[in-house]
């Protein structure tokens, strides 16, 4: 057989041919802070060869109700286990909701509540969480809310926040980790009216592109071991390094990180724009015209690339150019292959919303992320020193509060983020600086680099009682680093 090595190289060739032809990237570790994250079991250095490019990519189905009675639309929902071809001619084991990996995407409306009756088949605990919607604690996920094998929980989504590309995923206690690993993540695009008035594309063109990585051992099982620096191969939408045939017009690509650990920065090979209109809540303000998109592990970004400046058949490489691993492995994540020409009635004008004025704030605080990085076996992660405690209420906040959170990274070499349950906040200050366009929306998760400080401000106005906080580097939330806000 021939090794991973050399089959990759033969795939860079043949991008090569196209308009990648250009520097194959020097680049991983420009950033490399979360190079360094700890521990560091060495697992599989022998999965079985990937050729890039090979693949179509994968469309994620959208989930149906099971009914739509009186304005709610009710979903129902299994977990369960099954094995399914992501390497070729192998099966792989996975967990899943419904069959599908990713799990169905779900379209839900503003103010159009949706029901999901969620049953647990696996024989592991499950807490199903919507990540980034306001919603009761008790409709959360949280950790300490699971669903025991075979039981079956109702969680009620009201939909009242404005439009947000939102995603679900598993979050039960201790488990988490390897449940999302494993494949129990999709996606919950909500939408509104602001957006419906816009000229972006849609249909067709508006497309929902999962990232993730994962780490096959020999046979193409999936390997999980805590802080596995070896989760090299790149999946989207569930695919090895797929191929997408566009129409040489403007795409609106809704890109989500649900990888565990890993960040990518994602680049076009030749160096061609990206306009970002949105991030995890909805569109910016205004669209951000850049060559990069940095998503730390939860984040999404909405980009729209528009595929008319380029011939029709052009291949263009969708190159990373963060995160830890070999160049050839993570430093190509898909390719665009430009197929056929289209009309574009679509544009991106140059106001997508207004945000409303932040309030006054009436309270701060500060939080500091840290994690044992010294190499220690039994390395733990921490909240403000302490490790994750269900028991225990971390932050207590008035309902109605409008809180300004300064929020550091302690570490000197593990990178981290930070995520709230509940809310979507502001980014007031990256580094002492004003946050950039790229966080100028409303976001749920940011990431904090080595030493790095942000500030935040979050409105408390809706629910009430206790919601977790946490590194959303699924390791690390599950070594320790998470605490919880009681609201009220
Ligand atoms: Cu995406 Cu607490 O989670
Ligand atoms: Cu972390």
């Amino acid at each position: 057989m021939a090794t991973r090595r050399s089959v990759l190289g033969a795939g860079i060739a043949v991008a090569s041919t196209s308009v990648t032809g250009a520097a194959l990237l020097p680049l991983i570790a420009a950033r490399g802070a979360e190079a360094a994250d700890t521990p560091a079991p060495t697992t599989s250095t022998t999965a079985p060869a990937v050729e890039l490019f090979k693949v179509p990519m994968p469309l994620i189905p959208v989930a149906r109700p099971v009914s739509t009675v009186g304005g709610v639309d009710t979903y129902e929902s299994t977990t369960r286990k099954i094995t399914k071809e992501i390497l070729p001619g192998i099966r792989t084991e996975l967990l899943t909701y419904d069959g599908l990996f990713p799990g169905a995407t779900i379209r839900a409306r503003r103010n159009r509540p949706v029901v999901l009756v969620q049953h647990n088949g696996l024989d592991v605990p499950i807490s199903r969480h919507l990540h980034g919607a306001s919603v009761a604690h008790d409709s959360d996920g949280g950790p300490m809310d699971t669903i025991a094998p075979g039981d079956t929980r109702v969680y009620h989504y009201p939909n009242k926040q404005p439009h947000a590309s939102l995603w679900y995923h598993d979050h039960a206690h201790h488990v988490e980790s390897e449940n999302v690993y494993r494949g129990l993540h999709g996606s919950y695009l909500l939408g509104d009216t602001t957006e419906d008035a816009l000229p972006l594309p849609r249909g067709r063109y508006d497309v929902l592109i999962a990232l993730r990585d994962v780490d096959f051992d020999a046979s193409g099982e999936l390997l999980y071991a805590m802080g596995d620096r070896n989760r090299n191969t790149l999946l989207v939408n569930g695919a090895t390094y797929p191929y997408f045939e566009v129409a040489a017009r403007k795409y609106r690509l809704r890109f989500a990180n649900t990888s565990n650990m890993r960040f990518f920065e994602l680049r076009l090979a030749d160096g061609g724009d990206l306009i970002q209109i949105g991030s995890d809540g909805g569109l910016l303000p205004s669209p951000h015209t850049t060559k990069s998109v940095y998503l730390s592990s939860g984040e999404r970004a909405d980009v729209v690339i528009d595929f008319s400046r380029y011939p029709v058949g052009t291949q263009l490489v969708l190159h990373n150019t963060a995160g830890r691993g070999p160049v050839e492995q993570v430093g190509q994540v898909m390719r665009f292959d430009v197929t056929r020409t289209a009309d574009d009635p679509s544009s991106v004008p140059s106001v997508l919303r207004t945000l409303a004025p932040l309030p006054e704030p009436t309270n701060s605080r500060t939080v500091v992320l840290r994690m044992d990085e010294d190499g220690r076996p039994d390395a733990q992660a921490y909240m403000d020193d302490k490790v994750y405690d269900p028991e225990r209420v971390d932050a207590v906040i008035r309902h109605g509060a409008s809180e300004v959170w300064t929020v550091t990274n302690a570490n000197t070499k593990a990178a981290h983020n930070f995520h709230m349950h509940l809310v979507q906040f502001r980014v007031l200050e990256r580094g002492g600086a004003a946050a950039g366009p790229a966080e100028s929306g409303l976001k749920d998760t940011v990431v904090l680099q080595p030493g790095e400080t942000v500030r935040l401000q979050a409105t408390f106005d809706t629910y009430a009682g206790e919601f977790v906080y946490h590194c959303h580097m699924l390791d690390h939330s599950a070594m320790g680093m998470m605490a919880t806000m009681k609201i009220g």
